[in-house]
């Protein structure tokens, strides 16, 4: 798997020690509140699970699924629900977790979702931006890094369901989406 991978851009040091300094500023922000901590999923799982180890607070978990990429490197620009929530989001505070923001049409729909179910507060945390492609306009409020426009793979992301088990971020091989 490893000779798949052109470059590790971001080591597994440095991820989890971004993910402890995300840890204290989450913890300080939500004391007191019980947040209801969203996973989009696949791509959030291993951040997800690394980060609320990190929160300090009383808090809960959902899950949600989305469909925006297919197998393929570049977006469809279409967003459909494939998993919905559980829990109510009606007066909660939310704070979604995501892998990267891309286009940030992903973000935006499940924004626009969760106020419409009447949340009270909603924020984001991302581990990885990539402002190259914005075409929405999404506020964030934890970021873990920022990406150069390339395809990035590990620690949760994918290329056609492979590759999310590394525990690095890593710039993939043209050589394997170009066959
Ligand atoms: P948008 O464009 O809606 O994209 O902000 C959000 C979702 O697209 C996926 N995505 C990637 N997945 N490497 C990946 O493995 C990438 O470089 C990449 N860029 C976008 C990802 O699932 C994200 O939640
Ligand atoms: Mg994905």
């Amino acid at each position: 798997m490893r000779k798949d991978i052109k470059e590790i851009l971001i080591n597994e040091v440095t991820l989890q020690r971004r993910i402890d300094e995300l840890g204290v500023e989450i913890t300080k922000d939500y004391e007191g509140k019980n947040p209801l901590i969203i996973c989009v999923l696949k791509g959030a799982v291993l951040f997800m699970a690394d980060l609320v180890q990190r929160i300090d607070t009383t808090l809960e978990m959902d899950f949600m699924a989305i469909s925006s990429y297919g197998d393929s490197t570049k977006t469809s620009g279409q967003v459909r629900i494939l998993k919905d929530l559980e829990k109510s989001v009606e007066n909660r505070d939310i704070l979604i977790v995501e892998d990267i923001v891309d286009s940030g049409l992903t973000l935006a729909y499940i924004i626009n979702l969760l106020r419409e179910r009447n949340a009270n507060s909603i924020k984001v945390c991302t581990l990885l931006e990539k402002p190259a492609r914005r075409v929405a306009q999404v506020k964030m409020d934890y970021i873990g890094f920022e990406v150069p426009d390339e395809f990035v793979v590990g620690y949760g992301l994918d290329y056609a369901e492979r590759y999310r088990n590394l525990p690095y971020i890593g710039i993939l091989k043209e050589e394997i989406y170009n066959t």
